[in-house]
């Protein structure tokens, strides 16, 4: 039985063409989030992530540098690791596909794939698009016969080459999606999967994983013929097992069963077709969910991308503006599954909106007023207010839908829903007015102050996964544990006595030029 108290999430691995950029920066800071939620969840949470570094186009990149593969992929995928490092990714492990150990089980699992009859050799005439290194389908292609994705005309390349039996898997594999819709999420990209496998179904095609060493000498040899190397998916796609240490590591056995793999729209077919059918002719359990997100589109409203050099670099954004901030801003304005335009306009609207006002004021003002008005004291006991009901459930009800939403990756949805708290307590200042309750020495003044800070507190504790350091100052100046499990309710908080003589402004206005 698989543990319902582990949990495995991986980002896709990046090729080194490039250094990161934004896109790259959204996908894992996402899955960083997830992790993070789930070691609140009491979780044993492993995350992975990494660099796809063989394959056509990381030798045209290289080449370009003129530097020799090797040396060129080392230094890339250092800048990978590097940016991860800058913005305090939460990852167990950083893969490389050039890792000894991973070339090995690429290795062992074509030759047993190879020796089940799964593997054939053949020749295949097909229009191949070095920027997604696979062939496209004539209904892939733009009505000017260009890849939608990377604008280029794909190349006619017929060889001689390896084959996968694909085909022999896909019923199978459909049969799973039918009977668990939920296993490709959001929906309309498990439709899209669907439509996919019973197209390739009815087209009858196998897929090609090898390249002639004619053509290109930087991949890992294929077992069986040492003419030739393995194509770059049939590699890349394999970091998900040798990163938890298949076949007999212990984390395989933990982790394996309840993977989670997130990716953006643009590498669906690999993901939702050839990795599950692959999977199976491995006698390898399929993964337990593949979650899908759009694209962040940049100039020109096409996606974000090296090749179209339309990308941001997210060294520049985090310098400008702050880990917490660039976060916040990536997690809530994209609705998960959706496209998002990133403009700078958009930025300062949500940050000084959100976390300016109505988070920041609100923390800001209520901690006045507890220095003002009580001397800095937090009083819990005293004359009953009808704010401590009304909150305790709101927040109740907002961390309940909090975590189911964020149960089906729904992110944005899942801020939105946790923010009703700050939306209460603001509501609650203007409508009781602590000022004139103050002038009236009204003798619950106290409760309703203190509810307030517990309601603060709540959604702190709640925003942990995405506003990591904001969230530690704060919880830690009033002596509540920034690792402590999420609450259920606000009587699982506990106040400290007083609130500190001072404190920083913790979102200060975000003015851009
Ligand atoms: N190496 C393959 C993946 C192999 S996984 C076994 C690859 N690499 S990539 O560098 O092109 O990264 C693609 C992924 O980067 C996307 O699926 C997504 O996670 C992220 N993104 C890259 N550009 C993006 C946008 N413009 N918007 C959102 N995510 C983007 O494909």
């Amino acid at each position: 039985m698989p543990s319902q108290k582990a949990y495995y999430i991986t980002t896709p691995i990046y090729y080194v063409n490039a250094k990161p950029h934004l896109g790259h920066t959204y996908t894992t800071i996402a899955c960083d989030s997830m992790a993070r939620h789930n070691r609140f969840l009491g979780k044993d949470v492993f995350f992975l992530t990494g660099t796809d570094e063989h394959g056509d186009k990381i030798v045209k990149a290289a080449a370009k540098e003129g530097k020799e593969p090797d040396m060129y992929t080392t230094r890339i995928s250092a800048l990978f690791r590097a940016a991860w490092e800058e913005l305090h990714i939460s990852h167990n492990h950083f893969i490389r596909t050039t890792d000894a150990n991973h070339k090995k089980n690429v290795q062992n699992i074509l030759q047993k794939i190879y020796e089940k009859g799964d593997i054939y050799l053949s020749e295949y005439e097909g229009k191949y698009c070095t920027g997604c290194e696979r062939y496209l389908t004539d209904k892939e292609l733009t009505e000017d016969g260009l890849c939608p994705d990377h604008r280029i005309a794909p190349e006619i390349i017929k060889e001689k080459n390896y084959f996968f039996r694909m085909q022999k898997y896909l019923t199978g594999w459909l049969d799973t999606l039918k009977k668990n819709p939920d296993i490709i999420r959001p929906e309309r990209y498990y439709k899209e999967a669907v439509a996919t496998a019973e197209e390739l179904l009815q087209m009858g095609e196998d897929l090609s994983i090898s390249r002639p060493k004619s053509r290109l000498t930087w991949g890992i040899e294929l077992p069986f013929d040492t003419e030739y190397v393995t194509y770059v998916w049939f590699d890349a796609l394999l970091n998900y097992v040798s990163g938890v240490d298949y076949p007999d590591g212990e984390n395989y056995a933990k982790f394996w069963p309840v993977a989670h793999h997130m990716i953006a729209k643009d590498i669906l077919k690999p993901h939702g077709i050839y990795w599950p059918t692959m999977l199976l002719a491995a006698d390898i359990p399929v993964y337990r969910k593949l979650v899908v997100h759009g694209y962040w589109l940049g100039w020109g409203d096409m996606k974000m991308s090296k090749s179209l050099d339309n990308a941001l670099d997210p060294h520049t954004l985090l310098e400008k503006i702050g880990e917490d901030n660039l976060r916040y801003f990536l997690m809530r304005e994209m609705v998960f599954g959706n496209d998002s335009r990133f403009t700078e306009e958009a930025l300062q609207l949500r940050i000084n909106t959100d976390l300016s006002n109505d988070l920041g004021n609100l923390a800001q003002r209520t901690l006045s007023m507890v220095k003002k008005y009580q001397n800095g004291s937090l009083q819990t006991s005293g004359e009953h207010h009808p704010v401590e009901s009304t909150f305790r459930e709101i927040s109740q009800l907002a961390g309940k839908n909090f975590l189911e939403l964020m149960e089906s990756y729904a992110v944005s949805r899942a801020l939105e829903e946790i923010f009703k708290i700050s939306r209460a307590a603001n509501s609650a200042i203007e409508e009781y007015k602590p000022w004139e309750m103050a002038k009236r020495s009204e003798p619950n003044l106290g409760v309703f102050l203190s509810s307030l800070i517990k309601g603060i507190i709540f959604l702190m504790l709640y925003l942990r996964p995405f506003l990591p350091n904001k969230t530690t100052v704060f919880l830690q100046m009033l002596h509540v544990d920034p690792h402590a499990p999420y609450p259920s309710s606000l009587d699982d908080i506990i106040l400290p006595d007083r609130i500190p003589e001072s404190w920083e402004i913790l979102f200060p206005r975000l003015e851009l030029e």
